[in-house]
């Protein structure tokens, strides 16, 4: 027994090429995966793989648009041949618009591009995934889906936060229907992380301060914070966990914010 988390998986992780999916991607190879590391920008994926493979893993870096479920059905093949099998799916592949506002002011176009890589992405992954995860003999599917499928955000993000909670309903109907056949299927949640999305995001110091206050950790956490829930819940140690969506949000879900006090 080598004490290693993800020893003898084999991995596939979309968005693999940056944030929380390249910190993911290094981690479960650190543990002991082989990881197919998938992402729309070729060299992003080749740069996570390459890094794996110099520490001494193995992984092959492909290419793919989530939203096309071709795109998707072909990457799925590559990562059977490239691994030999595959049997732990992360489906983190996603964007936030910066055109994504409220039910007034966000444009159709914006909303359908939303949808179509943060939720029928993640549906093409399970389409095309579960049977390469029954060929394997089973596995678990890790959906990103994110905090505000639980709790609604004060800055207008709707096409996101309507795409998260579609991820996080699918994900508790795979896992209901796929148990017996021996596929988990489990939704991350994570809250306000600090990686290129973010950064880009909240380039102010006033648009981070109006997050932070909301944060009992009095920060954003970190991708490879995100990373060590997702190795957590697609290895062996969370056998008994499926249809459960997995908070990460430095305690945000559990606080009562107030304004401070007036002087
Ligand atoms: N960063 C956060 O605060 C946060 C919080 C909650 C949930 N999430 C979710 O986590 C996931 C990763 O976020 P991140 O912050 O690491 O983002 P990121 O922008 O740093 O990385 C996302 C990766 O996905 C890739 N990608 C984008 N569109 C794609 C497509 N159509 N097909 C394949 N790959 C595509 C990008 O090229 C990029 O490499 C997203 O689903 C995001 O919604 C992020």
């Amino acid at each position: 027994m080598s004490g290693q988390q993800m020893a003898g998986r084999h991995a596939l992780i979309t968005g693999g090429g940056a944030g929380i999916g390249r910190e993911a991607a290094l981690l479960f190879a650190r543990e002991g995966a082989a990881v197919a590391v998938a992402d729309l920008n070729l060299a992003a994926a080749e740069e996570s793989a390459a890094a794996i493979t110099a520490g001494g893993g193995k992984a092959v870096a492909l290419q793919v648009d989530v939203a096309q479920a071709e795109s998707v059905e072909a990457m799925m093949a590559a990562a059977e041949a490239g691994l030999g099998r595959v049997d732990a799916l992360f489906n983190n592949a996603g964007v936030m618009l910066s055109e994504d506002r409220g039910p007034e002011d966000t444009a159709t176009a914006v909303w359908d591009r939303t949808i179509a890589i943060n939720l029928t992405g993640v549906f093409h992954c399970c389409r095309f995934g579960i049977p390469a995860l029954r060929r394997a003999g089973g596995g678990a599917i890790l959906n990103m889906s994110s905090l505000v499928a639980v709790m609604g955000s004060a800055v207008p993000q709707l096409a996101y936060t309507a795409s998260k909670g579609g991820v996080m309903a699918m994900t508790r109907e795979i896992a209901v229907q796929y148990g017996r056949q021996g596929i988990r299927c489990n939704a991350l949640l994570p809250g306000p992380i600090g990686t290129p999305l973010t950064a880009e995001l909240f380039d102010t110091e006033e648009k981070l301060e109006r997050r932070r206050v909301h944060m009992p950790l009095g920060r954003f956490g970190e991708a490879g914070e995100v990373a060590s829930v997702a190795c957590f819940l697609c290895s062996e140690a969370a056998s008994y966990v499926t249809g459960a969506g997995w908070l990460v949000d430095g305690g945000i879900t559990a606080a009562y914010v107030t304004a401070e006090d007036p002087a």
